[in-house]
């Protein structure tokens, strides 16, 4: 058996954990920048309730509220030199995956003033970065307990992940009340963004008993959650239960992707987003079932035992991940194509974790299998 781990984030989970415990903010220090999205912390009721939590403790605020889909690096290190500059103590962030990613490199680029935006992949970080809170208000990411922030190089456009120790958060307020706001489309495409993690945690060469633990269990719940979200239409049908099941889903979802990474269907899924503007869920979705097809040759036992937790055939899981992926048809240039496919190579993390070997070269078929040359 192999267990072996790290988690440092102290999660707190469920309905109104952020209301009642707002002293735990406090030791984090008394200035505080809030880091969020244009809309989605304000909507969720996420920002208000930490605004009145952070007044009650007389910690003083200031609200960085630019962060974009898909950030940019020199998004995140403008909001580094306002951390600075407003003198902050810690980072809150609130929102959905980008925010919470953008958090972490925030806290980084705060204190460690050398570095310049797209430093980040590379550059020593050398002074401790400030300590982070977060909010999550999407059931997807996981990001509340990974050490993964996902960014987009403002440099190169290519989206990029970078992690290690430095980007945990030190407190994680889990409420599913928060993701009660996120349209229906949105569920769907974050559901599946957590239903991928936990599918390439499990088929990982990367993945120990434990991580299997998690991801199994999230496949379960994600499996009622998407089979749920296919038969209504609307995010008025969504009842909190629902909400609930698949915000802990994604939960234990990020808690097997931060013991093994992703695989392939991340790395080739980013181009769609960046390219085609498709959901980050929906984009590694539309890679799933080719990777379920993999895994089940290279380790056939694991693969059943994800239909098993599943509760469904093979062929019936690929095609519920299918219709909700809803991937259009798509095209792009032979040429555009092969330059797309010259910035992977055999030695990407996410590929030598892929079940049954895996290169550049798979990768392009990959993408061409989902995008078509012309
Ligand atoms: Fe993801």
């Amino acid at each position: 058996m192999d267990i072996s781990s790290y988690m440092p984030v102290e999660v707190l989970y469920g309905k109104d954990v952020l209301l009642e415990n707002g002293n735990m903010l406090k030791a984090l220090g008394s200035r505080c920048l809030i880091v969020t999205s244009p809309t989605g912390a304000k909507k969720s009721g996420a920002l208000d309730d930490a605004l009145k939590v952070l007044n009650e403790q007389g910690i003083e605020a200031e609200i960085f509220g630019e962060v974009e889909e898909n950030p940019l690096t020199s998004t995140c290190h403008r909001a580094g030199t306002k951390a600075y500059e407003f003198k902050a103590d810690f980072i809150l962030g609130i929102g959905g995956g980008s925010p919470l990613d953008a958090s972490k490199a925030i806290a980084v680029f705060a204190t460690n003033r050398h570095m310049s935006p797209d430093d980040i992949y590379t550059a020593k970080i050398e002074k401790a970065p400030l300590p982070l809170a977060v909010v999550g208000t999407t059931a997807g990411t996981g990001s509340e307990v990974t050490a993964i922030s996902v960014l987009t190089n403002s440099a190169t456009g290519f989206k990029k992940g970078v992690g290690g120790k430095a980007y945990y958060a030190r407190l994680a307020f889990c409420d599913p009340k928060y993701t009660c706001s996120m349209p229906y489309s949105v569920t769907v495409s974050t559901a599946l963004d957590a239903l991928a993690h936990a599918l390439e945690s499990i088929l990982s060469y990367d993945a120990n008993d434990l991580s299997d633990v998690y991801a199994y269990r999230a496949v379960e719940l994600l499996s009622v959650g998407l089979q749920k979200l296919e038969s209504i239409k609307s995010a008025e049908e969504i009842y909190f239960e629902t909400r609930d099941l698949l915000y802990s889903a994604s939960l234990f979802a990020g808690l097997s992707l931060n013991l093994t990474g992703t695989c392939y269907p991340h790395t080739v899924g980013y181009v769609l987003t960046e390219r085609f503007g498709i959901p980050h869920g929906r984009a590694c979705a539309a890679f799933s079932p080719e990777f379920i097809e993999r895994g089940a040759k290279a380790m056939p036992e694991k693969a059943e035992k994800i239909f098993e937790a599943a509760n469904m055939s093979h062929a019936d899981f690929v095609a519920l991940i299918k219709r909700l992926a809803a991937i259009p048809e798509l095209s792009l240039p032979r040429d555009e194509i092969d330059r797309i496919a010259s910035r992977w190579n055999d030695g990407i993390k996410n590929f030598c974790r892929t079940p049954g070997g895996y290169t550049a070269a798979d990768a392009k078929n990959s993408f061409m299998s989902v995008v078509k040359p012309i």
